[in-house]
């Protein structure tokens, strides 16, 4: 394909030209061809996605603010000559403006010009003065009979919604029933090292202080009360890095590319107790297994993680006592410590999925796992070769695969999820 811009002086540039004597030009372009490879289109530009991004970073959006604009290749954000795009801080402004978004397009290399006028300026020099601000919004009912709350995770853009995880909620155990999202081989390009923020309540947890309930001393109270031994409690809940109740991710961190994105993880809405000890161990490996595999793939799949049932240990008299974080005035437990993680996989072009599931007790014994209705459906794990976690280890996880349809006839409830295969 070949390609032509026809490129001439807007009065703005030709002010400025005169005004500052600079060599720079702002180009009033046609309309690009975006059939055309972007490979051909030297003049265009490049973001890379660890390097040219200002802090706190602003979002990159397409021209009407419904999508985020995603790396192409490896870290690589390339846009055609002139292309539109906005830029974007939600909750705050442009450290350099006043505005929350700024309409743009790409002049060459890292160089953006603003639609108003004015200089070009370096990508990187369009920071906000906060990072981009989530925010959980409830957009429905989810569940057989909507019983559940639906919640998504997002950017508000003016009058936009760019939602990024949809989960629904149980309001009477205030626990996720699962988290969706829609994970991309784009996150090849995904910027490193973003840190961790404090983790969001938002408005779904009443008077329930959940930020609470996560520290290790108040997991043992809990689990002193359940268990009736504050003795036996400190056994289950150690001072090291491995043996206590982890905020686990239900969507992940590094499922995302940006780090103003990665933030939107951040949310107890989206977290359910794992013990560390799996979350770093067979779950960590199962989440880079298929980010690896959906990036050599190239695929854009939708990641459902469900939290399942309730896990148990014995209490001082042996009996099997299910575990919570939180009690109501009523003894009703809340806020379930799940007995399975369940993750399903989803190729909605080829139809195809798998679920993963991982045992949520490193204490369980294989006697336990066999007789207790631990494995659910009928482990496949033999038709997959891209697994490299430990799946026989309990103590970092109990796992096994399974076909989706073989699991949802053990599940109450289970998203309409449509597969006629097995993703491989
Ligand atoms: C927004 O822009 C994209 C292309 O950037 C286009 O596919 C989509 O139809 C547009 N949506 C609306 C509501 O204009
Ligand atoms: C999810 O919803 C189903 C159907 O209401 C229910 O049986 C199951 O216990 C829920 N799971 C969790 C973790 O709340």
């Amino acid at each position: 394909m070949y390609l032509v811009f026809k490129c001439s002086l807007s009065s703005a540039g030709l002010i400025h030209l005169v005004l500052l004597v600079s060599s720079f030009s702002i180009c009033t372009c046609n309309p690009v061809d975006s059939s055309a490879n972007y490979h051909l289109v030297r003049a265009g530009c490049m973001l890379l996605t660890n390097q040219d991004w200002g802090e706190p970073q602003s979002l990159i959006l397409n021209s009407n603010m419904t999508k985020i604009v995603y790396p192409e290749t490896e870290d690589s954000v390339l846009l055609y000559p002139c292309e539109d795009i906005v830029l974007a801080c939600p909750g705050s402004k442009f450290k350099l403006t006043e505005d929350e978004v700024l309409h743009a397009k790409c002049e060459r290399g890292t160089q953006i010009s603003a639609d108003h006028g004015g200089s070009p300026f370096d990508f990187q020099t369009a920071s906000c003065e906060k990072l981009p601000r989530t925010t959980a919004m409830a957009t429905g009912r989810c569940g057989n009979d909507g019983e559940m709350k639906n919640i998504e995770i997002g950017f508000v853009v003016k009058e936009n919604f760019i939602s990024l995880i949809d989960i629904c909620f149980d309001e009477n155990l205030l626990t996720a029933n699962f988290s969706l999202y829609q994970a991309s081989y784009r996150i090849a390009g995904r910027q490193h090292g973003f840190p961790r923020m404090n983790f969001i309540a938002g408005k779904f947890y009443g008077d329930v202080e959940i930020w609470k309930l996560y520290s290790r001393q108040k997991q043992r109270e809990t689990l002193a009360r359940i268990l009736g031994s504050e003795d036996l409690a400190s056994t289950y809940i150690k001072d090291d890095k491995s043996y206590y109740l982890a905020r686990g991710h239900l969507t992940a961190k590094a499922d995302f590319v940006y780090g103003a994105e990665q933030m939107a993880t951040f949310y107890y809405i989206n977290v359910a107790p794992q013990w560390q000890i799996i979350n770093a161990g067979n779950w960590a490996a199962l989440e880079d297994n298929v980010r690896t595999y959906i990036i050599k793939n190239k695929l854009e799949v939708l990641i459902y993680t469900i939290p399942h049932g309730v896990a148990v240990l014995p209490d001082v008299d042996g009996t099997y006592q299910p575990l919570y974080l939180y009690f109501d005035e009523n003894n009703n437990g809340l806020i379930p410590v799940p007995k399975l993680y369940i993750k399903a996989v989803v190729d909605p072009v080829s139809k195809t999925g798998i679920a993963f599931l991982t045992v949520n007790n490193p204490y369980v014994t294989m006697e336990e796992i066999q007789e207790q209705n631990y494995v659910i459906c009928e482990d496949i794990c033999d038709e997959l070769d891209w697994l490299t976690w430990d799946p026989t280890n309990i103590k970092k996880g109990y796992s096994y695969c399974c076909n989706i349809k073989d699991l949802a006839k053990s599940l109450d409830f289970m998203p309409e999820i449509d597969v006629d295969d097995i993703l491989r």
